[in-house]
């Protein structure tokens, strides 16, 4: 069903029933010169993920693109994607679900024997080699539990009832206070971080690291512990070792 968004700055909202993709839609609109702007889409019926993967979709999810033009050099870009992460745990923290971040941007709700995804964020970006033309940032959550993926869980699984109006109003309001304030988006992110702590595979294009996850640095590294001594990650496909 439609979302009713009365939502004044700091976004615009777009809003469609049905889209293929509203990362897509939000890139068309960076190309026509747009920003400050969140596409939202009730359903999307060509959602795309991290690493070539698709994003099931389905109707009554909060799939959502927000466009900026950040004053940022785009090395630092990825600690949006960091701020994106914190907004939506916060969202999901107030409407009642105790949603953690995995290492860079997973939501994930610990479970006794394992935790699954509630949301995952993809950001996208074009721009010159000191400054950042547009960012992209976009974030699914899960809502219903109908036609998940296995392994995934929806925000109706752990709470009564969900406002996506309130939530996604949360979640923009919380994103725009710390996109103006990158020092802010560590410590929040720490707070929230399900990662920190934790025996941890990361396999990035060139390497498989192993070892305890220690800390998150500016702008999004992941800091580990291995025999060998500390690694910093950039980017790469973080899972959670559990003791045997
Ligand atoms: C991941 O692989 O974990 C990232 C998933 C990102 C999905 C969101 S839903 C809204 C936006 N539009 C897309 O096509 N993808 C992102």
């Amino acid at each position: 069903e439609a979302i009713e968004f009365d939502l004044g700055a700091p976004f615009e909202i777009e809003y469609h029933d049905s889209l293929p993709s509203t990362n897509a839609r939000a890139r068309e609109l960076a190309a026509e010169g747009a920003t400050d702007v969140a596409v939202v889409a009730d359903e999307q019926t060509g959602g795309r993920g991290r690493l070539d993967r698709g994003w099931v979709s389905p109707p009554g999810g909060v799939w959502l693109s927000v466009l900026c033009r950040p004053d940022l050099p785009p090395a630092h870009a990825p600690i949006l994607t960091l701020a994106a992460a914190v907004a939506a745990a916060e969202a999901a923290r107030e409407a009642g679900v105790d949603a953690r971040i995995k290492w860079p941007n997973d939501l994930l709700v610990p479970g006794a024997d394992s935790d699954e995804k509630l949301a995952g964020i993809l950001t996208e970006m074009e721009g010159e080699a000191d400054r950042v033309s547009w960012v992209v940032v976009g974030i699914g959550i899960n809502v219903r539990e109908d036609g998940l993926p296995e392994g995934a869980t929806g925000l109706l699984a752990h709470t009564d009832a969900v406002d996506r109006r309130i939530f996604v109003q949360r979640l923009l309001e919380r994103f725009d206070t710390l996109r103006d304030d990158p020092k802010a988006v560590m410590p929040a992110w720490r707070d929230h971080a399900l990662t920190l702590g934790q025996r941890v595979r990361v396999e990035t294009t060139t390497d498989e690291i192993v070892g305890e996850a220690v800390d998150v640095e500016f702008p999004g590294s992941l800091v580990v512990e291995t025999d060998d001594g500390r690694v910093r990650v950039h980017t790469g496909d973080c899972e959670h070792l559990r003791p045997a």
